[in-house]
């Protein structure tokens, strides 16, 4: 669930871009991986992608204290450097960020995920998620990369998945 996160964060990068009509562009998934060490409270099973959708299953294993903070941070590849982008959405309670904010919600309507906070244990799973291009028009093309990363206070990242994709001209 805390996973599902993740494709807000290749959305996010577009929503500076609104605007009707077919897009000229696609978005390629090139990598995501898991970057936490700590496993004491979310299992990050299965991280995969295909060319521009991401399916994403972890299991909580225990449940996620209310004061979980979630941070997303973009970055974006400047000559062969990933810089960081002024886009991404800032560092607040996960609760607030996965049942507030607009993306979250519509995402997690139709997908196994916790509805309600705190995130209690059990298996969660986001399948072939595509990543939606239909609301924003002409995004800067480049390779990006969204970190993701929920973090307890005492504990550090529980949990962190690092995506990276391109924005491309269609084919
Ligand atoms: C991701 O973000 C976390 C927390 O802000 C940071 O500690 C980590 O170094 C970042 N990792 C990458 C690969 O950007």
């Amino acid at each position: 669930m805390i996973a599902i996160s993740t494709v807000i964060w290749a959305l996010t990068i577009l929503v500076y871009h609104h605007a009707q009509g077919d897009p000229s562009y696609e978005i390629q998934i090139t990598e995501i991986k898991s970057i936490s060490d700590n496993k004491e409270y979310v299992d990050p099973v299965e991280l995969s992608a295909g060319t521009s959708t991401i399916s994403i299953k972890s299991t909580v294993k225990k449940e996620v204290p209310q004061d979980a903070i979630c941070e997303t941070l973009f970055y974006k590849n400047v000559d062969g450097n990933f810089k960081k982008s002024p886009i991404g959405i800032a560092a607040a309670p996960c609760c607030e960020v996965m049942f507030e904010n607009e993306l979250f919600k519509r995402i997690m309507e139709n997908q196994n995920v916790p509805k309600a906070c705190p995130f209690t244990p059990g298996t969660y799973s986001v399948e072939n998620y595509a990543l939606d291009t239909s609301k924003h028009k002409n995004p800067p093309r480049g390779e990006y990369r969204a970190n993701f990363t929920a973090s307890l206070p005492s504990e550090g990242i529980i949990y962190g998945v690092l995506l990276t994709f391109s924005i491309v001209d269609k084919a």
